[in-house]
């Protein structure tokens, strides 16, 4: 049987439901209960949903869940997170709370440049596209006025354009190279419009340069994008305090988990492999909240990754130190994040999330979302020096472990309290509900 069909798109949600079943699916039944389950009984809601992409045929949960206890320069926040992995938000509760009880988090935006880009090749001379360009720079922010006027009134738009010479890369390959503040929006549809604006008059233009010979006329545009690659559009997230109150922990001194977890960051700043587990810590915590936020997780992911090398090898993205007397974690991220725009306005769990959060702008979100990371980072590295991550790692993991078991809500409370005082692996769990139901 084929597999394949053209005019999907075009077919009714529930004729796209009933080519998948068949199609793919021996029990189709089965199949077409669980897309059902999802699905949200509020005819407006689903429709809003199906409608945010094409070929929806149901819904995908994932937990909201919520860390309290945050103060960060001075303002307590519960933060939203969206995120399936089991620790990650009881490990933001509590670094929260320990650092909470030592001043908080203290968070500053450094930036919020963005930038895009017009790639084209031009065959010719670079002394006459340079001429051309500072000729044509106005008729450029002139025409993209109808897409720039409302920014602008807000104090946003287009702050610079620079002609980049790229032809040491490529041959006959040049740059438009744009700078944007985009304000609360994230700014991705902006600034794409403007680019494409910028193309369109940059390429009509040239035919009608009388410097230009007909070669130098057809400038090839390539494509207009903007850069996900952000390093100046930068937060910087930051815990200190005095070296005695960095433990509540009886059994080791103060100085001596300040010295392991320095020692442990060093590691994560030179050693790639473990530079990406490291930095993956730091994006559970900045996903769920970017996720929560209903902002474009991937464009952080991509960018933040990109800032972890820019040295030209991949280093951890948080950094720490002990000097007289004062302990001190930090990290500076580059973050393009909206709070209008977007999902922002339109997906009812986000326009929570951002209530919850106090309707930040865009610098409040970029200050509370690095603040989640490094709260990440710290529980990690803290639990990872000293008791190793799968106490607390599988201590979460059991209620999956117990679901996957069918255990029921009475087995669930009775092997909760036992595996407090008992290691969890899939085996132990597995033998310790049979003993239970051996009993019963
Ligand atoms: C697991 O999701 C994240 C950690 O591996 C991060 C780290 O190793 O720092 C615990």
């Amino acid at each position: 049987m084929t597999k394949t069909i053209s005019g999907f798109s075009k077919l009714s949600k529930s004729k796209k439901i009933d080519w998948i079943v068949n199609t793919y699916f021996s029990n189709k039944e089965a199949a077409k209960s669980v897309l059902e389950q999802y699905w949200n009984s509020n005819d407006n809601l689903q429709q809003l949903h199906d409608e945010f992409i094409e070929n929806t045929i149901t819904n995908y949960y994932l937990p909201l869940g919520v860390a309290p206890n945050f103060l960060i320069n001075g303002k307590s926040y519960t933060i939203p997170m969206a995120i399936e992995e089991s620790s990650v938000v009881a490990a933001a509760s509590k670094a929260a709370k320990f650092w909470y009880d030592r001043g908080g988090f203290k968070a500053e935006v450094l930036s919020t440049t963005k930038i895009g880009q017009v790639h084209f090749m031009f065959h010719g001379n670079l002394e006459k596209l340079q001429l051309f360009f500072n000729s044509v720079k106005d008729k450029l922010i002139t025409e993209a006025k109808p897409i720039t006027k409302s920014m602008e009134q807000r104090g946003g738009g287009v702050l610079a354009i620079e002609l980049r010479n790229k032809t040491n890369a490529i041959d006959n390959y040049y740059q438009l190279h744009v700078s944007f503040e985009t304000l609360d929006a994230m700014g991705a549809n902006f600034i794409n419009s403007c680019l494409e604006q910028f193309a369109k008059t940059f390429k009509a233009e040239a035919q009608l340069f009388e410097l230009f010979s007909e070669d130098e006329k057809n400038i090839e545009i390539i494509m207009s994008i903007l850069s996900n690659y952000v390093p100046d559009c930068l937060v910087r997230a930051e815990v200190s305090c005095n070296i005695e109150d960095l433990t509540e922990d009886k059994t080791i001194s103060a100085t001596d988990f300040a010295n392991t977890f320095i020692q442990a960051v060093k590691i994560a700043e030179v050693e790639p492999y473990r530079a990406v587990t490291h930095n993956k810590g730091i994006m559970n915590g900045i996903d769920a909240v970017v996720l929560a936020t209903g902002n474009d997780f991937r464009a952080v992911e991509a960018g933040v990754h990109a800032y972890a090398s820019r040295n030209g090898s991949y280093s951890s993205l948080t950094h720490a130190s002990l000097e007289n007397g004062v302990f001190r974690f930090w990290m500076e991220i580059p973050l393009a994040l909206g709070t209008v725009g977007g999902l922002t306005n339109l997906h009812p769990l986000v326009k929570l999330a951002l209530e919850l959060l106090d309707k930040p702008s865009a610098k409040e979100l970029m200050q509370i979302v690095a603040v989640a990371g490094l709260a990440q980072n710290f529980a990690a590295l803290r639990s990872l020096t000293t008791t190793g991550i799968q106490e607390g790692h599988m201590k979460m993991h059991l209620m999956n472990i117990l679901n996957l078991l069918d255990a029921n809500a009475d087995e669930k409370i009775k092997l909760t309290e036992h595996f407090k005082t008992h290691s969890v692996s899939h085996s132990t769990v597995s033998e310790a509900l049979q003993s239970l139901r051996s009993k019963n």
